[in-house]
C-alpha cells in the first residue's frame, strides 16, 4: 500500500514542518486537497500556499481538486507540477477531454467518486486514467467516519481495471486508518489518504508504517 498523508490535518501554523515531518517519516505522496467554498461546504488552499507546500515537500504531489470549473484549478495548479491532479466526476461535463488536457500538461489525471457514484461511472474512462479516487467519506472535511460501502465498490473497479487497464492505481480518502486498512488491500486498493489518522497520532513515522500493508 503507498501512503498519502492528507495535510488538511496538519499545523497550518507549521505547515513546512509538518510536510517535511511525513515526507521523512516515508511517506509516498502529499495529499493536498483543495476546496472552493461552492462543491463543497469549505474552503481551503490556493496556489501561493500549495507552492510553499512543494518547497517542503521531498515527495510528489498528489492535488486532489474539490471544486466547480475544474480546468480553471487545473490550469492554476499546473505549473506547480504535481505528480497527479484529481477532479470529481459529478462536477465534469467532458472528463474525457479534461483527462486529456491533464495529460497534456504532463500531470498524471485521476478522477474521483463520491461515495454515491457508481464504479461504472468511470468505465470507459479507465484507459485514459493513471488513478480512481473512491472517496470512503463526504468530501469537505477531515476527520469523518468511514463509509464501508467502498470496499465493495473497490472490488468492483478492480475487475473493470483488470479487464481495461491493470496499471491503473485505486486510492481511497476518508476514515482511513489502521483497522480498515486490511479491508482496503483486500480489495485491490493501491494508495491509503490518511488525514486525521496520521497527523492526530502520536508517532506520525508508526501511523504511515501501520498503514503500509
Ligand atoms: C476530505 C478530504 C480528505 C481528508 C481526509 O474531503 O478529501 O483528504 O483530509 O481526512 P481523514 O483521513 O481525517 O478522513
Ligand atoms: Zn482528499
Amino acid at each position: 500500500m503507498l501512503v498519502a498523508p492528507s495535510i488538511l490535518s496538519a499545523d497550518f501554523g507549521h505547515l513546512a514542518r509538518d510536510v517535511k515531518a511525513i515526507c521523512d517519516a516515508g511517506c509516498d505522496l502529499v495529499h493536498v486537497d483543495v476546496m472552493d467554498g461552492h462543491f463543497v461546504p469549505n474552503l481551503t488552499i490556493g496556489p501561493v500556499v500549495v507552492e510553499a507546500v512543494a518547497k517542503a515537500a521531498t515527495k510528489p504531489l498528489d492535488i486532489h481538486l474539490m471544486v466547480e470549473n475544474n480546468t480553471f484549478f487545473v490550469d492554476l495548479f499546473a505549473p506547480i507540477n504535481p505528480e497527479f491532479i484529481s477532479f470529481h466526476i459529478e462536477e465534469e461535463k467532458h472528463p474525457h477531454r479534461l483527462i486529456q488536457k491533464i495529460r497534456a500538461l504532463g500531470i498524471r489525471p485521476v478522477v474521483v467518486l463520491n461515495p454515491h457514484t457508481r464504479p461504472e461511472s468511470v468505465e470507459f474512462l479507465l484507459e485514459e486514467l493513471d488513478m480512481v479516487l473512491l472517496m470512503s467519506v463526504n468530501p469537505g472535511f477531515g476527520g469523518q467516519t468511514f463509509i464501508p460501502s467502498v470496499i465493495e465498490k473497490a472490488k468492483r473497479l478492480k475487475e473493470m481495471i483488470q479487464k481495461r487497464n491493470p496499471k491503473c492505481l485505486i486510492e481511497v480518502d476518508g476514515g482511513v486508518n489502521d483497522q480498515n486498512i486490511h479491508a482496503l488491500k483486500a480489495a485491490g486498493v493501491d494508495v491509503a489518504v490518511a488525514g486525521s489518522y496520521v497527523f492526530k497520532h502520536a508517532d506520525i513515522k508508526a501511523a504511515i508504517e501501520s498503514l503500509k500493508v
